[in-house]
Parts: C-alpha cells; sequence; structure tokens
C-alpha cells in the first residue's frame, strides 16, 4: 500500500485532526501517532552491544516512561502496542506463552499468540537475543508475519518473538540495520535482515530510510513519528542538517551527534558551561526516559537550577517548584553556528510517582515536593539526549546519508504541512546544513562558569534572584558534600504506583 497512513486506533479528537492531515498529506510518508505513557521499570532500552566499540552506561533504573504505538502484527491481525525506540533496531513483541505476560498485571499492552496467525513462519530459531542497557533484555525466535503501522502493511517483516523476556511489552526499534540484535550476537554484518524503516522502502511505502519525530510537550500524552517525510508545521525556524558520527570502525550503528556547546540561559544571566569532555558525543536515543552527560557538565546544570543528587534515588531531584522557572538550556551542536535546541525547566522537571509526591525532611527544601530531574550524570561516554531533551526538537534522522536534522519543536501545533523525501537517498527536505561542522573538534577550556544564571532559576513565583540562598542553597563549589546532607529520606517502593515511605 502506498500513501498516507494514519493509526485509526485513536481517541476522537486526534483523529479529527488527523483526518483533516490526511486529505493534504502526499504519497510517500507514512505517519503513526504516538502515545506518551508511564510504564514500570522503562528506563534505558539503548542495546547493549555484545563484544562492543562503547562500553556499557549504566543508568539507574528509576526513570519511567516512553512513547508507544499501536500496531497489528498476523493474520488476522493481533493488535499489539509497543513502545518505540530510535536506540534499537529490531522490533519485537512478548509472545502470550511468556511468563511474564501471565503474571501480576500480565501483558497489558498486547501479546502475540503465533499460532493463532496464519501468516507466521519462523526463520530463525532461537535466535533473537537482545539485551537493554538497563539489565532487561529478551529472547526466542526470529519470525516473519504481516506488520500494520496506521493503516500500512509491511507484509513480510522480521520479528523477535519475547518467548523469554522480562518486559511487559515490545518494541519497536527503528534504529540503523546493522545494530539488530543477531548482527552483534552474530559477529557477522551478513546476518542483518531489512528492518522495519528498510522495509517500509522495500514495500514502497516511503521512498528512502528516515524518519521525523515529534515527541510534543511533556503536559502532551501524544507525539507522532512520519516515516519518509518532515512536517513543516511541526517546527519553528529552520531544520539544520549535521552528521552522525560512526563508530570507531567505520560503521554507522546508532543516532551519536556533536554536542558542542550548552548554555544556561535566565532572567539573571547568561552562563556557557563547560566539560572536559567537549564535544560531546551524545545519542539522541527515544527509548530513554532522560538525559545523560559527563559529571562535570551535569554537575554544572545542577547548580544552575539547584538540583541534587540523591544518594539514596541514585537520582538528581529538584523541588517541583521549579517546573515554573524561567531558566532555559540552550543545547548547540555541530560547532558553531549549529543548530541551537533550548529546553525549559518545565520539560525537565518531572513527577516522581503518579501519586502522591514525596517531600523533602531537611535541609533548605524542607517540606517541599521531590521531582525527577530530567538531565542525570553518566561516567561513560556515548552520552545520551533521551526524551526530557527530544521533546524540545523536532529530529529528523536520514540513515542514508548518516545526517541527523534538528529545529526547535512547535508544542502542541495542529497544523500540518507534510514533504515527503523526494527519492532514495535524497538529502533532508527544507533543510540546510550546519555551516562549521569541521571545527567541531575544537574544545573549548573547562573552567568553571559564573553561576550568573542561577539566581533566575529560582521558581516563577519569585521575582528571580530574592530567594537565591533559599530556593537552592547552593555551595560555589560543585556540591557533593551537600547531596549528602540534603536528607531524602525515602524508599523507592514501587515506581509508578505511587507508593513512597518517607523513613
Ligand atoms: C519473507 O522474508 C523472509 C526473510 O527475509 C524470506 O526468507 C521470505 O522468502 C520472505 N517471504 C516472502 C513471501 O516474501
Ligand atoms: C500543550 O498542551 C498541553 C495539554 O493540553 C498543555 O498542558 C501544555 O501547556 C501545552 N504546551 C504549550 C507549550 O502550550
Ligand atoms: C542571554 O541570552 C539570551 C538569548 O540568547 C539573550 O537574548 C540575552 O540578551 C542574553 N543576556 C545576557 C545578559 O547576555
Ligand atoms: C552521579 O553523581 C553522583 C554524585 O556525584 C555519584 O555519586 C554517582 O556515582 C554518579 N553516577 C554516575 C552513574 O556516574
Ligand atoms: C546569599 O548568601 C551569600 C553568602 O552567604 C550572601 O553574600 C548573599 O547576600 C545572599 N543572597 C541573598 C539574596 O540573600
Amino acid at each position: 500500500m502506498k500513501g498516507y497512513t494514519s493509526s485509526a486506533l485513536l481517541l476522537g479528537p486526534v483523529l479529527l485532526s488527523q483526518l483533516a492531515l490526511a486529505q493534504q498529506a502526499p504519497s510517500g510518508v507514512v505517519q503513526w501517532d504516538i502515545q506518551k505513557r508511564t510504564v514500570p521499570n522503562a528506563p534505558n532500552r539503548l542495546l547493549r552491544r555484545a563484544g562492543s566499540t562503547y562500553p556499557v552506561i549504566l543508568q539507574n533504573a528509576q526513570a519511567r516512561g516512553g512513547y508507544f504505538a499501536t500496531c497489528e502484527m498476523g493474520t488476522p491481525g493481533q493488535k499489539v502496542t509497543l513502545q518505540l525506540d530510535t536506540g534499537s533496531s529490531d522490533v519485537w513483541v512478548p509472545e502470550s506463552s511468556a511468563s511474564v505476560c501471565n503474571q501480576g498485571a500480565g501483558c497489558d499492552l498486547g501479546s502475540f499468540d503465533p499460532s493463532k496467525s496464519q501468516t507466521y513462519t519462523v526463520v530463525g530459531e532461537g535466535e533473537f537475543d537482545i539485551s537493554y542497557v538497563d539489565g532487561s533484555s529478551s529472547k526466542g525466535d526470529y519470525f516473519t508475519d504481516v506488520f500494520k503501522i496506521g493503516g500500512a502493511t509491511v507484509t513480510n517483516l522480521t520479528m523477535g518473538l519475547g518467548a523469554k523476556t522480562d518486559i511487559a511489552y515490545g518494541l519497536v526499534g527503528v534504529g540503523y540495520a546493522i545494530n539488530e540484535a543477531i548482527v552483534g550476537n552474530s559477529h557477522s554484518l551478513s546476518s542483518q535482515y531489512p528492518n522495519l524503516p528498510v522495509s517500509m522502502v522495500d514495500d514502497g511505502l516511503i521512498n528512502t530510510i528516515a524518519y521525523s519525530l515529534w515527541l510534543n510537550d511533556l503536559d502532551s500524552s501524544q507525539g507522532q513519528i512520519l516515516f519518509g517525510g518532515i512536517d513543516t508545521k511541526k517546527y519553528k525556524g529552520d531544520l539544520t542538517r549535521i552528521r552522525i558520527y560512526p563508530s570507531s570502525n567505520g560503521y554507522y550503528f546508532s543516532f551519536i551527534v556533536a554536542l558542542t556547546e550548552l548554555q544556561a540561559i535566565s532572567p539573571s544571566g547568561n552562563d556557557t558551561l563547560t566539560s572536559e569532555e567537549f564535544p560531546i558525543p551524545v545519542v539522541l536515543d527515544s527509548g530513554t526516559t532522560l538525559s545523560y552527560l559527563p559529571q562535570d557538565l551535569a554537575e554544572q546544570i545542577w547548580v544552575e537550577v539547584g538540583a541534587e543528587y540523591s544518594s539514596r534515588l541514585e537520582l538528581a531531584v529538584i523541588p517541583c517548584s521549579k517546573k515554573t522557572s524561567k531558566g532555559y538550556f540552550s543545547f548547540g551542536f555541530a560547532g558553531p553556528d549549529g543548530p541551537l535546541i533550548n529546553v525549559r525547566m518545565d520539560e525537565l522537571v518531572l513527577d516522581l510517582t503518579s501519586g502522591s509526591p514525596p517531600k523533602y525532611t531537611s535541609g533548605p527544601n524542607k517540606g517541599q515536593d521531590v521531582c525527577e530531574f530530567g538531565i542525570q550524570n553518566s561516567t561513560a561516554a556515548p552520552y545520551l539526549l533521551g526524551d526530557t531533551f527530544l521533546r524540545s526538537a523536532y529530529v529528523v534522522y536520514d540513515l542514508v546519508n548518516n545526517e541527523i536534522a534538528l529545529a526547535e519543536t512547535d508544542f502542541n501545533s495542529t497544523e500540518s504541512n507534510i514533504v515527503a523525501f523526494a527519492s532514495m537517498s535524497a538529502t533532508i527536505p527544507s533543510a540546510t546544513q550546519a555551516p562549521n561542522q569541521a571545527a567541531v573538534t575544537n574544545r573549548p577550556a573547562a573552567t568553571s562558569p559564573a553561576f550568573s544564571a542561577s539566581t533566575g532559576f529560582s521558581d516563577g513565583s519569585s521575582n528571580g534572584g530574592e530567594d537565591e540562598n533559599a530556593s537552592s542553597g547552593m555551595p560555589s563549589a560543585l556540591g557533593v558534600a551537600q547531596m549528602s546532607v540534603m536528607g531524602i529520606a525515602m524508599v523507592f517502593a514501587m515506581i509508578g504506583s505511587g507508593v513512597f515511605v518517607l523513613l
């Protein structure tokens, strides 16, 4: 099937706006609406590479959330809701008989029963075996079957069947085919199969291996992935193309781009933050909820906003009132005059639980609600820009020319103007290339910034500066000592269920 398609399984109002879109959309694109959901233990689905060129990143297991879309597989179609993941490359679904689907909450987002599909064929017995960096995994057979996204049909998609898994829902990995689990496991490039974006091209649904991602506002429950095109009404300003970096062996495995500048901007001033790690290789990873930056940079960010590391939660936390802060961070990519993406504080302060939030029990923030901060620290590259960053950007992934285009998102845009990639290997439409990518290797000196923006990161209800010492209580040094005396005393009992035990 060729042409514009959209999911029929949407809420009423969304369906209406979609119908409006359907009339103007050109052929050669497939649009898929994705919904934000909170799920237990969905922290970091970046594929863990066996025998890897990348060190394994260890992340805390406390992050939550993700973007999900409903699709159908098999004949007759079985409905499953899968998490969209740019950090891995296999589509897989839990098998209905898997133990994870038959205990506790079960697989309430859907599972697949192969015995009920007339078109199911096993193509790799026991060959599907994927592990993510958070330690979760899924194993079973590779099979081929019909796969429907929106109204588009891929007739013969290779997928993994999670017979043995500890994840109660499947994923749609849309990364490079070379990053498929089987390639890592077999250490053989020739074991690669056409994954979803490639199969969509093979089936004539889209013209080139590319898609655009619009996650939208934290407060909005839904975003969009558009295969084969861009939507010029979903971003502000211009799209700028930047290069994706290959791994040391020259292959493109993941969406690594160069973060070359970070500024903290608030009513009280602007600071250029520094790091020993600039230029920082960051993976744009929609399967990861939070963002993870080098220790020195993360600590400067925490000082600016008044976030603190809780050793008990193993997480940087921040008073929830900072959601209304007028400050923001400006992320610069690909060298001087490259694209800048501004990320506001209301996108960076996340509720820890859907129930009533825990409170600070001592320290300068005593009595205030505790929230999770969207930028965490990590000790090893590649660093990750997950959903807390991606929501503020419109991101186009071009897997043929190995480029990404970025622009500032247009939150809650209801308009649409879809432009398809003209042909296989066409460059990203309406985008210009960042002008100084050769200068990416320049490394600015890592000096301590003045933190002149920090007082302006107080919550929006105060007039920026007056409660400087009270709200952040930050010492001049990068407050590690401060963090341990902060005194959040709680046990992270059941994430997502709202149960916290305050000690
Ligand atoms: C489906 O895909 C598999 C694996 O790529 C291939 O072996 C098989 O021939 C295909 N079947 C059809 C009907 O195209
Ligand atoms: C977008 O919509 C959500 C939900 O209606 C709303 O809470 C949020 O404030 C809106 N964001 C912007 C930037 O207007
Ligand atoms: C801070 O940056 C903003 C945005 O670039 C700019 O408008 C403003 O003039 C700057 N303020 C100072 C004090 O440099
Ligand atoms: C993050 O920073 C805290 C405080 O400095 C440290 O204890 C923790 O080990 C760091 N986490 C990682 C993953 O580097
Ligand atoms: C914050 O504390 C510093 C050092 O103790 C002090 O010099 C400054 O006046 C205080 N600022 C405010 C706004 O209270």
